[in-house]
């Protein structure tokens, strides 16, 4: 009596979708009935050429196995050719995969403008330019699903990589208010921290590892949470690789309270810096603190006593 979670006569564009974990996902939802529209640049890891045989080799691949499928070989910065492919092929797009990405590793100090910009423009913008043109199709159907890709290097930083950092940890941010305001038209996007063999890892992994980290083990993840089924999960960040899913969230330690006036200096929040750090109570924001309460409550307490500290010889340093 098994039923296979299916996407019969959804249209599913997955950008970078030429091989890697983008490949995966498109021959995924091509053996489950879904229409593809499978977008490579097809240029080299590090963003350089272009080709369309990345894409077409997909293409082929799922209609050899009796799915439907068109390429597209734009570069995700063109978001709107992109999804005017899928309105065209098959009149409408239900879901988007933001998946094209690449690397320029360097360290920071020898970071140039070209490695920083260059991440920005393909990670950054090329996720905000494909969201931006399905998400008019999104509304007016009252039905999208989205999944953004961030990294491990975006939610924990990486040595050599503040570019590919800083880009992935905006898909968070991105997600987050994409999902409370397309809430409302029933369009949930969520955000993956992927870990998966592919061109980008197999120099900075061994192949023993590599073996066990298909990306494969990414996809069903992503299906759960761009199918119709899903009507709840929204605005969250998944880490998956390897078997491992998990859901992670922001944790607020328990804080300090003090007095907002003229006795608000360093010193005294240092008498309170225990508080500051203290995460054995945490919260699990899923918004800003409270900041007029806490005022509130803030303003009715003494003025804050001057804090001390001592360094090593027994001098007071702060206050
Ligand atoms: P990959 O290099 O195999 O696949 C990326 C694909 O994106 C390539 O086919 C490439 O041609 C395409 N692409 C690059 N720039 C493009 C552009 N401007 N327009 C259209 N297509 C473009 O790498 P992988 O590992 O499959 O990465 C997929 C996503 O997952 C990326 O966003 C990557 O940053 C992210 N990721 C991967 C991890 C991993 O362990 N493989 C870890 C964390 C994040």
């Amino acid at each position: 009596n098994q039923v296979d979670m299916r996407f019969d006569g959804q249209t599913v564009v997955v950008t970078g979708a030429g091989g890697g974990l983008g490949k995966a996902y498109a021959t995924f939802f091509g053996s489950r009935g879904a229409n593809v529209v499978v977008n490579d640049l097809g240029g080299s890891f590090k963003g350089e050429g272009k080709s369309s045989k990345a894409a077409d080799v997909v293409v082929d691949e799922i209609k050899a196995a009796g799915g439907k499928a068109v390429a597209n070989y734009d570069s995700v910065e063109n978001g709107e050719a992109i999804i005017d492919t899928a309105i065209k092929a098959f009149g409408r797009i239900d879901v988007l995969i933001n998946n094209a990405g690449i690397l320029r590793d360097i360290s920071f100090k020898n970071m140039k403008d070209e490695d920083w910009d260059l991440i920005m423009k393909v990670h950054v913008r090329g996720a905000y330019k494909c969201a931006r043109a399905a998400w008019p199709h999104f509304r007016k159907q009252k039905y999208g699903r989205v999944i953004n890709t961030a990294s491990a290097a975006g939610l924990f930083g990486s040595f050599g990589q503040c570019n590919y950092s800083a880009a992935k940890l905006a898909q968070v941010g991105f997600t987050e208010t994409l999902a409370k305001e397309g809430l409302k038209y029933n369009i949930l996007c969520n955000v993956i921290a992927p870990i998966a063999a592919s061109r980008m890892t197999q120099t900075v992994m061994p192949p023993d590892v590599l073996e066990n980290l298909k990306p494969d083990w990414v996809v069903p993840l992503v299906a759960v949470l761009v199918h119709p089924s899903n009507t709840k999960e929204t605005g969250s960040i998944f880490e998956v690789g390897g078997g491992h899913i998990a859901k992670l969230r922001w944790e607020r330690a328990k804080g300090a309270l003090l007095r907002a006036d003229e006795s608000l200096t360093p010193g005294a929040i240092l008498t309170k810096w225990d508080g500051v750090i203290d995460f054995s109570q945490p919260s699990y924001p899923t918004g800003p603190a409270n900041f007029m309460e806490l005022l509130e409550e803030a303003q009715k307490l003494p003025a804050n006593p001057p804090g001390e500290k001592t360094d090593f010889k027994g001098k007071v340093v702060l206050i």
